[in-house]
């Protein structure tokens, strides 16, 4: 477990901010999501502080780890950008007051409505990432009267070593320009073709749930290299966005991080662009960080209610009311948590156990063969590292709902996210009159 001044183990119970995590099922239910806001806080000021150490930057933070609108609006406060991988996250950020020219706009296959959105609103720059979309973004300039700001997602060929699946920079990706391939003619185009559309510079991402800082020095060298290739053809960038991809603690696996950790990681790779930039020749550009993960996956503690036990050959598992619909991670990628039994939390984890969930998948695994203290049937179990890629992935599989949202900071807890009944499940439910 990764305890911290928020997240606390006293009378042998755990405790988030001031509450006991089992009153707080008592109080707002199972299953729960929690969100510890000074957590969130600490690490996105931490992060924005040390970005403007290496002024001109901002740090914007990946809404698609995890979306609301209370918690796009208590990042905003701390003072982060944005970045948006859809029109959806787009709405939510506009209902926060999210400043649109502080928003980020990604996605390799945006439709024409979410460009639309987008240059209406004025977002802050869109994430170029195909040939046809500079032509709808044009036409939809041309139609509002508008101008439109862009970054070109470039892929820097670059393995980083995590899950294959959060891979985003490998030389096949489905992201970006390759820029050993057609990003020098892509951008050269840019300007002289789509007149509405003026060129900021580039974007690239690594990839996910990433350790080790050698992928983002390679990046940053084939970035800033293709800067220069740019330069000797007439190009400057304006920015340099060099994504997000920070990895967190799930299990006693992974390196344990404080806020001022990942700021100093932070710190790191933007001293390492600036010094680039100098040792290259390059002006110094206003440099982008996007973290996700790292900002609200910790943040979360999914809590659930013990529904049944079975020992069933070399497994003993803890059947619990959530699962894959709340959180698909393992399902996914075999991702492993740690968890514990609320009201025990401080006594000795000897049961080896499996959490699985309620739906009907033997796949439906929250994680597998791990220390936990004796389970019985209506224990609280608390999952920690939940809140990135857990709500955000969630789905309706089975036609369970998906759980609330719970914000605790230090002595105040509401919901963010309300509970939704069975009747939302079926509320756009429509029967076609000629059944
Ligand atoms: C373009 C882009 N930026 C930022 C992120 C955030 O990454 P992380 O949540 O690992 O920090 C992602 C996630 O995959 C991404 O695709």
């Amino acid at each position: 477990m990764n305890l911290r001044e928020s997240l606390t183990i006293e009378n042998n119970r755990l405790k988030i901010g001031s509450f006991y995590a089992s009153d707080l099922v008592k109080k707002f239910g199972s299953p729960l999501y929690i969100m510890d806001a000074e957590y969130m806080k600490a690490v996105s000021s931490a992060y924005v502080k040390t970005m403007n150490k290496y002024a001109p930057g901002a740090v914007a933070y990946a809404s698609k780890a995890f979306c609301s609108v209370a918690t796009s609006k208590l990042l905003c406060k701390q003072g982060m950008y944005f970045d948006a991988v859809s029109g959806g996250e787009l709405h939510a950020l506009n209902r926060a007051k999210v400043p649109f020219d502080t928003i980020i706009f990604h996605g390799n296959a945006k439709t024409r409505y979410e460009l639309e959105y987008a240059v209406v609103n004025g977002v802050g720059a869109i994430v170029v990432d195909n040939y046809n979309e500079l032509n709808v973004i044009q036409d939809i300039c041309e139609k509002n009267d508008a101008e439109a700001f862009v970054l070109v997602r470039i892929n820097p060929c670059v393995a980083a070593h995590t899950y294959e699946a959060v891979q985003t920079a490998v030389p096949n990706s489905k992201f970006g320009f390759n820029v050993y391939g057609d990003a020098l003619d892509f951008i050269s185009g840019i300007e002289k073709k789509y007149k509405n559309v003026n060129f900021l510079g580039l974007h690239c991402h690594v990839g996910s749930q990433i350790y080790d800082a050698s992928a983002y020095t390679q990046a940053i060298e084939i970035m800033t290299d293709f800067m220069v290739k740019l330069k000797d053809n007439g190009i400057e960038c304006d920015i340099l966005d060099f994504g997000g991809g920070f990895g967190i603690y799930y299990t006693n696996e992974d390196p344990k991080f404080t806020p001022q950790m990942y700021a100093e990681q932070l710190g790191r790779v933007c001293a390492l662009v600036r010094e680039k930039f100098k040792e290259k020749g390059l002006k110094d550009s206003f440099i982008i960080s996007e973290p996700g993960r790292s900002i609200v996956g910790e943040a979360g503690i999914t809590l659930y209610t013990v529904q049944g036990i079975r020992d069933a050959g070399d497994q003993h598992y803890v059947a619990i009311d959530g699962g894959m619909g709340d959180n698909p991670r393992h399902a996914l990628y075999e991702s492993q948590y740690e968890a514990c039994v609320a009201d025990k939390a401080g006594e000795k984890m000897d049961k080896i156990s499996t959490i699985v969930g309620k739906c009907c998948e033997s796949g439906d695994i929250v994680t597998k063969n791990i220390p936990l203290q004796e389970a019985n049937v209506g224990d609280v179990i608390a999952v920690f590292s939940t809140g990135a890629y857990n709500y955000s992935m969630a789905s309706h599989y089975n036609f369970n709902p998906i759980p609330p949202v719970v914000l605790v900071d230090k002595d105040k807890a509401d919901y963010i996210v309300e509970p939704e009944g069975y009747e939302d499940l079926i509320s756009r439910d429509v029967v076609p009159n000629w059944i």
